[in-house]
């Protein structure tokens, strides 16, 4: 088969998995693009040159099952860096970007930064090599994310400057006053909401980075309990959350005394909580 067939097959076939035309060429290009190395629009400068049918297919097959795009190209794209992702390990939001904004907007004591549930390691690595931190632990729970941030630590050269801990939270790191910031994007979906989530996430990705608890607010309220005891004086605390968690999220730092403010996202939703 040929990239013209290919572009037009592809384009076909995902139009009938139920995906709109448009959609359905763009995603074409980049699964076309991801098997023969070539960027998207340049295919149309090789249009007569030859592709495997039967990888292209199963390419295909796989992305109308249902597979997110970026479990398929095994990349994403994060803050205009290029990341590795794997099946089992969360694909990295747009909205997690905000959180990136926030700590790089605010004053900050000198010292290292601490994140909880690193996943793919993309909000830690971007900020150091944004040059905001030069040192940083991260913790994380499962041995599929730790992997793949292993691979992006590497892939950035940062593997000497980067700890990564495997473990529970806040229970791997002594509460020793160390750091200047301690980020997450926690797991804040409640039980209402897991079910109105898009198939291709309720079946792909993983549920532990997801499960917020009955509320979505389990590990929010853990994190605003405990994690004064980490930061050095003058040091702040950020917190992604989810579109419709700011009321319950100002009452828990009231409770905990926090001082709260809010970054909000393109549509005006709170989506990051500074907490100081
Ligand atoms: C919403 S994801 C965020 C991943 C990554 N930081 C990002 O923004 O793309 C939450 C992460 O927390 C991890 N996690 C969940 N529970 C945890 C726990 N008890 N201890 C450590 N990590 C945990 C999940 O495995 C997942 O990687």
């Amino acid at each position: 088969m040929r990239i013209r067939e290919a572009l037009a097959l592809g384009k076909e076939f995902l139009v009938q998995a139920g995906l709109p035309p448009e959609e359905a060429l763009i995603e074409t290009r980049v699964l076309l693009g991801h098997l023969l190395g070539l960027k998207p629009l340049d295919l149309y400068l090789y249009l007569e040159r030859p592709v495997s049918e039967e990888a292209f297919r199963e390419l295909l097959e796989e992305r109308a099952r249902g597979v997110p795009l970026a479990y398929l190209l095994r990349e994403v794209e994060f803050y205009g860096r290029v990341f590795t992702i794997r099946p089992g390990v969360l694909i990295p939001r747009p909205e997690t970007e905000i959180l990136v904004e926030a700590v790089l907007s605010e004053d900050l004591p000198p010292g290292p930064i601490l994140e909880l549930g690193v996943g793919s390691g993309v909000v830690l690595i971007t900020l150091l090599l944004e040059g905001r931190f030069s040192q940083g632990i991260g913790v994380e729970c499962r041995a599929e994310a730790l992997s793949v941030a292993r691979e992006n630590l590497a892939r950035y050269g940062l593997a000497q400057r980067l700890l990564l801990v495997r473990g529970d939270w806040l229970s791997p790191i002594k509460a020793s006053r160390a750091f200047a910031a301690v980020v997450s994007n926690p797991p804040y979906v409640s039980r209402e909401e897991w079910k109105e989530l898009p198939r291709e996430v309720r079946e792909y990705e993983p549920p532990e980075a997801l499960d917020g608890g009955p509320d979505g607010l389990d590990y929010i309220r853990r994190t605003l309990a405990e994690a004064r005891r980490y930061l050095r004086p003058k040091g702040k605390l950020f917190l992604e959350i989810g579109y419709n968690q700011q009321k319950a999220v100002e009452n828990l730092a009231q409770q905990e005394g926090w001082r709260v403010k809010f970054y909000k996202d393109l549509l005006g939703y709170a989506r990051v909580g500074v907490f100081a």
